[in-house]
C-alpha cells in the first residue's frame, strides 16, 4: 500500500515476507458496478462462483479463474438487497475487500472503476488514471489528529516499471461517498491535490492497509467534474465506453503483471 522503503507496515510486511521476490500469484479485483465488471469478466473468462466464499445472504459476487498463470478474483458487491442497484461507495467497498482478503489472502488488490476528473489537473474523458495516493474528502474532523485520520491519506502500492510501459497517466485520487460535489467536498479535494474523485478507492486502500495487502488504483474519466455538464448526465452517457476503455487498461496490467514480482511492478 506504500512505497517500499518508507517505513511503512505493508512495505515492510512484503518485504519481510519476501513477498516481493516472488512471482505474483493471486490478484483480487475489486470493482463497485456491475458495467465495469463484466468486460472483464469476459475477458479474463472468469466464472461465478457457485460456493462463495462470502457469508450467507450477502450480494457479494466472486468472479474466478486462471488468466496467464494468475489467479484473478474479480469481487463486485452485488446490488443493493432493496433497491436493486449497484452497491457503489465506501461502505460496500470496505466490507468487500476485507472479506476477499481473508477469504482469498491475494499478493496484490487492483481496485477498478470510473471516476470524475479535473480539467483544470490535465483530466480529459476517457484518460486512464493509476492513483499515486488516495484520501477522503468528505470525512471532516476539526480537532487535532483527528482530522488527519479523516482525511486518511495514503501511498499506493509503487508501479513505476507498469507506468513507464503502459500508456496510463498518475494522479491522486480523492474519495467520498456522493458523486456530486459540494463546496466543502471542493475545498478537501482542493487540498488533497487530486486529479481524480471516486466513491472506493481511499475505503479499498484504508482495509488493504490495515491488513497488510499492497493495492493499486486504476481510474477512467467518465465525466468532468469542473466542466460545464451535469455530473449525472455526463457519467451516464459516458459509462458504456469509458467501461470499455477501462478493461482494456486493466487487461494490459494484468498482461504486465503476470511472471512479476511485486518488486519489479
Ligand atoms: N465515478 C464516476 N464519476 C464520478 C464522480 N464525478 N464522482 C465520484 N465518483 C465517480
Amino acid at each position: 500500500m506504500a512505497p517500499l522503503g518508507d517505513g511503512s507496515d505493508a512495505a515492510e510486511e512484503a518485504i519481510a515476507g519476501q513477498l516481493v521476490n516472488r512471482p505474483i500469484s493471486t490478484v483480487v479485483i475489486v470493482i463497485a458496478m456491475q458495467t465495469e465488471a463484466l468486460p472483464l469478466v469476459e475477458k479474463f473468462q472468469l466464472v461465478e462462483d457457485s460456493e462463495s466464499p462470502f457469508p450467507k445472504g450477502v450480494p457479494w459476487v466472486r468472479y474466478y479463474g486462471t488468466y496467464k498463470e494468475l489467479s484473478i478474483n474479480l469481487i463486485w458487491p452485488g446490488k443493493d438487497p432493496s433497491l436493486g442497484v449497484d452497491s457503489v461507495g465506501t461502505i460496500s467497498a470496505s466490507l468487500v475487500t476485507y472479506a476477499s482478503i481473508c477469504a482469498l489472502q491475494p499478493d496484490l488488490i487492483i481496485n477498478a472503476g470510473t471516476c470524475g476528473g479535473f480539467k483544470a489537473k490535465g483530466a480529459s474523458i476517457s484518460d486512464v488514471f493509476v492513483a499515486s495516493e488516495v484520501a477522503f474528502h468528505d470525512r471532516r474532523i476539526p480537532i487535532p489528529v483527528f482530522d488527519l485520520y479523516g482525511v486518511g491519506l495514503r501511498q499506493t502500492f509503487p508501479t513505476p516499471n507498469l507506468l513507464k510501459e503502459i500508456n496510463l497517466k498518475a494522479g491522486k485520487l480523492s474519495t467520498g461517498d456522493s458523486l456530486d460535489m459540494s463546496p466543502q467536498d471542493e475545498a478537501s479535494i482542493i487540498a488533497n491535490d487530486a486529479t481524480v474523485k471516486d466513491m472506493e478507492g481511499a475505503a479499498v486502500a484504508y482495509v488493504a492497509d490495515l491488513m497488510k495487502v499492497p493495492a493499486i488504483f486504476v481510474k477512467a474519466v467518465t465525466d468532468i467534474v469542473d466542466g460545464e455538464k451535469p455530473t449525472a448526465e455526463e457519467f451516464l452517457q459516458n459509462l458504456a465506453t469509458v467501461t470499455a476503455t477501462l478493461g482494456l487498461s486493466v487487461t494490459q496490467i494484468i498482461d504486465f503483471i503476470s511472471g512479476k514480482c511485486l518488486s519489479e511492478l
